[in-house]
């Protein structure tokens, strides 16, 4: 009799543990299933502490009111007595830091800032989209402490190989937020087109938001890489106002996500070439590029116009994007035309630099040095920066794999690691493209997938020492467009990689890819109630 009462017990205790697993993405750091429900009816107030927090709750009874049909209100001052999801700020815990406890009588967030308590609300909404019941809908009880490992997790979206619209980057932004991600890096400039306007510059726009036609790409059977099968004969092109990039920046800051611009230089500059010629060491004619790759034509480093132009364009840009950093790109720079040029010759020989490498980074320091006295802003450059001499206050993006990014944190430089194997969310999502019917994509046309268990497996410290780590910021997904030419192919190679690396960037420590693969087979369905588009491979079991 008693054992049948224990086994009864233990399969009893089963039973609510199995109901009560973590259904969070990224899981927090603890997580502790209490017993027993919370009944969330439209009566369940949300009550905030503090006016601050009345921005998050309203964002979550929208996404109740979207995802479980129920119109939650919210309320300030008066506590009603029961029914309530209660929000506070409590500066004891970390900035980004949050606790959720949801127990029969109620739910309360605590969060170290206004941000924390809406990563606390982005949990809540995982627990309450997954949890049964139509009018009441029966929450588990829990008991969460949650802070994120880093304090950069960013996703990067190239606008301009293709351009999206404001309501599709606003998609993106959404897709973000929910995955607790805190930065928007916005490529904005690029040989192929120039998406941001500036009004001392009209001609960027007028010029270089438009490129003629695009490549057509196919599969070269000789070797399975991208080739050239033609030309589509259709213009494509466009900007974002200057008013649209504010109301961009507004979204993202409505939902804690920080908008880093990116002006890339002094190469992938064409389509600024095409619009002022005189920037170029040949000074042209040049055309905005119809094809991906690499230009040899860049900026000209020796002359002091070129300088003054990108200061004119800096002004602009930082009146625009209130952020910390401004990326200012510094990848793939040939040194061709630098070789060639008296005027980017001359300047080599009056600074006393050794080359066309250490040109670079005379370009890249005077531009660092021009933000931070002109406007107090630090800069990222992509691990090309290391060459030719980094100065000490860069932020380095490394993406040729780790090597710049280990590199530069054993140099005492901040590091924002997204590596091309784990982090380039244009490569293929499984090992078999052509087999399993994906797309022409970027990493040798999927010779070098990145499955979501390779994303999952990323280690941003791997091959530092204990006191080179702090120097490692963060992580983030890249997503470069050449062979995206949608919103819907953007998302489609976003998710649900991006939730891999919202996890690596968050949940520092023990690996459970079986864990991590339970709960994504359930954020997928709130991706389907969003609207949200995803690669199906992982979901049917194809890696
Ligand atoms: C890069 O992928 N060129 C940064
Ligand atoms: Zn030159």
């Amino acid at each position: 009799m008693k054992k049948l009462f224990l086994t009864c017990a233990a399969i009893l205790a089963a039973c609510v543990a199995m109901a009560a697993e973590c259904v969070i993405v990224p899981r927090p750091v603890s997580y502790e299933p209490l017993k027993g429900k919370f009944a969330l009816s439209s009566k369940t107030v949300v009550y905030v502490a503090d006016k601050s927090l009345v921005r998050p709750a309203s964002m979550f009874c929208k996404y109740v009111a979207e995802e479980k049909g129920l119109q939650l209100n919210v309320a300030e001052g008066v506590a009603p007595s029961k029914g309530l999801i209660l929000l506070s700020i409590d500066k004891n815990l970390a900035p980004e830091g949050y606790t959720l406890e949801i127990t029969k009588k109620g739910v309360t967030i605590k969060g170290g800032s206004e941000k924390a308590v809406f990563y606390g609300l982005q949990s809540l909404r995982q627990v309450v989209f997954h949890a049964k019941g139509g009018k009441k809908v029966k929450v588990d009880c829990m008991k969460v402490e949650d802070r994120p490992h880093f304090g950069y997790r960013g996703g990067m979206l190239d606008v301009c190989r293709h351009i999206f619209t404001v309501e599709e980057v606003k998609k993106y932004i959404d897709i973000l937020a929910m995955h607790k991600l805190n930065r928007f890096h916005w490529h904005l400039t690029e040989d192929q087109g120039w998406r941001i306007e500036i009004k001392k510059y009209p001609n960027l726009i007028k010029v270089g938001s438009m490129r003629k036609e695009t490549a057509v790409y196919g599969t070269n059977p000789k070797n399975g890489r991208t080739h050239i099968t033609g030309y589509d004969g259709k213009p494509h092109g466009g900007y974002f106002t200057q008013e649209q990039v504010r109301d961009i920046v507004r979204y993202a800051t409505e939902r804690y996500i920080e908008v880093i611009p990116e002006i890339d230089m002094p190469g992938h500059m064409v389509a600024a070439l095409a619009s002022y010629p005189e920037l170029g060491c040949t000074k042209g004619p040049y055309e905005v590029r119809t094809k991906w790759g690499i230009s040899k034509d860049v900026l000209c480093a020796g002359r002091e116009s070129t300088f003054e132009f990108i200061e004119g364009v800096l002004d602009e840009v930082v009146a625009l994007f209130p952020s910390k950093y401004i990326h200012i790109g510094g990848d793939e720079c040939p040194k061709h035309r630098w070789k060639a040029c008296p005027e980017c010759q001359q300047r080599i020989k009056e600074e006393g630099l050794k080359d066309e490498h250490e040109l670079q980074s005379y370009f890249m320091k005077r531009v660092e040095k021009y933000l931070a006295e002109k406007h107090g802003r630090s800069i990222i450059g992509w691990d090309e920066i290391l060459e030719g001499g980094l100065s000490k206050t860069a932020t380095v993006m490394s993406w040729r794999g780790t090597k710049g990014g280990i590199k530069a944190a054993k140099m005492g430089n901040d590091v924002i690691m997204t590596p091309n194997q784990f982090c380039y969310l244009d490569y293929a999502n499984t090992s078999d493209r052509v087999k399993n019917g994906e797309p022409i994509c970027g990493g040798r046309n999927g010779k070098r997938p990145l499955t979501l268990r390779k994303a999952y497996s990323f280690d941003p410290y791997d091959q530092l020492s204990e006191s080179e780590r702090k120097f490692i910021k963060g992580v983030q997904g890249n997503m470069w467009t050449e062979f995206v030419p949608n919103f819907d192919r953007v998302q489609q190679m976003i998710l649900p990689r991006t939730a891999a690396i919202a996890e690596v960037g968050w949940t520092y420590g023990e690996k459970n890819y079986d864990d991590f693969a339970r709960r994504m087979h359930l954020l997928r369905k709130l991706y389907d109630k969003c609207g949200f588009k995803y690669a199906p491979y992982f979901f049917n079991g194809i890696e």
